[in-house]
């Protein structure tokens, strides 16, 4: 059996809040820690452009969702972690996919749909301010997750609808053209529905009534305060029905905790008291991971180059992949036959180790790139067998293995760990292939 693939992106059209990190960063960062899973984690940019028309604002925030998710503890020396525009066979799979989907299925589309009927009320013509990219979203959406085959994506409830159309794209590709893609499975928490906003209504960029996920904890104090409670005093029991106070709470609190607090409202607590639980709840969680934030968001270079690794990971996987379905559909070289052909994989030139014996009678070995330049140097092994085994665990387990190794090796600056994190997993991929 082979292991499971989750996949899930962010929209990078605003500022992390909590319902984000609740519903979305907090399942995958927990998902990726599980053993036997493989996870893509991406950030959605070619979907912010159907939302945003502000440059600096799609920077901005790709920046922010890179930052909260590193930051919440994602390590992308274990998962796949991207940003889609950097994977060109994403909308390549787009057209190749809109190509075997329905007009009719998109245009049932709840988001297309919603548009359609706020005009079609408005008495306007029913495709006014609609664009081609609102209408094929979904579309953008199964490339998304057919690109890197994944079994299972965490979403939102109110993104069922889309992991469906993929599977519907994912049969009409394979009862043309064979089987390629495995049918995708949303995943979703049952714990947390959708987290309620300021006002009640689901927490969303779009009602303007969002926690940031990183506010200090003074913001936090004044946008918890601001929360819409109903006007009992305190004294007089509270219903933990419908309160969207209780429902972030639970979001964040232990079983035990939101037992607690379901009993003070029985007991008539205030809501400046049931208030102040809250920011002291939220602020637990998220005040360690404040300072690691701060320093991705001080420092770009850094989410850059992760992320620059991480697309060549994925497209490790996806150049290949892409390069066998053009083959499929039928984009072929003309001197090569009708069938469908097995198409050879592009040989990358990939770093090497060397193992070496000094003077001081230690035994060291190298890592040099195809050129010969050096990435990484070891510290001195007593023998050869330990030093051997060290490279084995590179090769093997890629970059992964640099924090294991951590001890024996010589450290190393951010680019040039850039660079070797790229030269282990091109190597660990080349070892995996049969
Ligand atoms: N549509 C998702 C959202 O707005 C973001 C997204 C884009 C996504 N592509 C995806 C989620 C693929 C899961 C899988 O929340």
């Amino acid at each position: 059996m082979s292991t499971v693939r989750f996949l899930t992106g962010i929209t990078t059209s605003g500022t992390p809040h909590l319902g984000n990190y609740v519903g979305s960063i907090r399942p995958s960062v927990r998902a990726s820690k599980t053993q036997g899973v493989e996870s893509f984690y991406f950030l959605a940019d070619y979907h912010a452009l159907i939302k945003v028309d502000e440059p600096a604002r799609i920077q901005r925030s790709t920046l922010e969702i890179a930052a909260s998710w590193l930051a919440a503890g994602l390590d992308p020396a274990h998962v796949t972690f991207y940003r889609q525009s950097d994977v060109p066979e994403i909308p390549e799979l787009t057209w190749f996919l809109t190509c075997v989907t329905g007009k009719g299925v998109l245009n049932r589309a709840h988001a297309y749909k919603a548009s359609v009927d706020k005009n079609t009320a408005a008495g306007v013509d029913p495709d006014a301010d609609v664009t081609a990219g609102l209408f094929m979203y979904p579309v953008l959406m199964g490339a998304d997750i057919l690109m890197f085959n994944a079994h299972k994506v965490p979403v939102g409830r109110d993104q069922i609808q889309h992991i469906e159309m993929a599977r519907d794209m994912a049969a009409s590709f394979n009862h043309r053209y064979g089987e390629h893609f495995v049918p995708p499975q949303a995943e979703i928490e049952e714990s947390v529905a959708t987290l309620p906003g300021l006002d009640g209504r689901k927490m969303s960029k779009s009602y303007d009534n969002t926690i940031p996920l990183f506010s200090s904890r003074e913001q936090l104090k004044k946008l918890i305060a601001s929360i819409k409670t109903d006007s009992r005093a305190p004294g007089d029991p509270k219903d933990t029905e419908g309160s969207a106070l209780f429902q972030i709470y639970q979001a964040f609190a232990s079983e035990a905790e939101t037992a607690t607090l379901r009993q003070a409202y029985a007991d008539g607590i205030a809501w400046g008291d049931a208030k102040a639980l809250l920011l002291d709840r939220i602020d637990q969680e998220i005040a360690p991971m404040r300072a690691a934030y701060e320093d991705y968001m001080a420092h770009p270079e850094k989410v850059e180059a992760l992320l620059l690794a991480g697309a060549q990971k994925a497209r490790a996987i996806a150049t290949p992949f892409m390069g066998r379905l053009r083959a499929a559909v039928g984009l072929r070289k003309l001197n090569t036959g009708t069938e469908t052909q097995v198409v050879k994989t592009v040989k990358v030139a990939l770093a090497s180790f060397k193992q070496y014996r000094e003077k001081d009678g230690q035994f060291y070995f190298k890592l040099v790139d195809s050129t010969g330049a050096l990435l990484l140097q070891s510290k001195g092994f007593e023998s050869p067998k330990v030093a051997g085994q060290a490279i084995g665990q590179m090769q093997r387990d890629g970059a992964t293995a640099l924090t294991a190794l951590q001890a024996q090796l010589e450290p190393l600056s951010t680019t040039a760990h850039t660079a070797v994190v790229q030269a282990l997993t091109a190597l660990a991929l080349a070892a995996e292939k049969p």
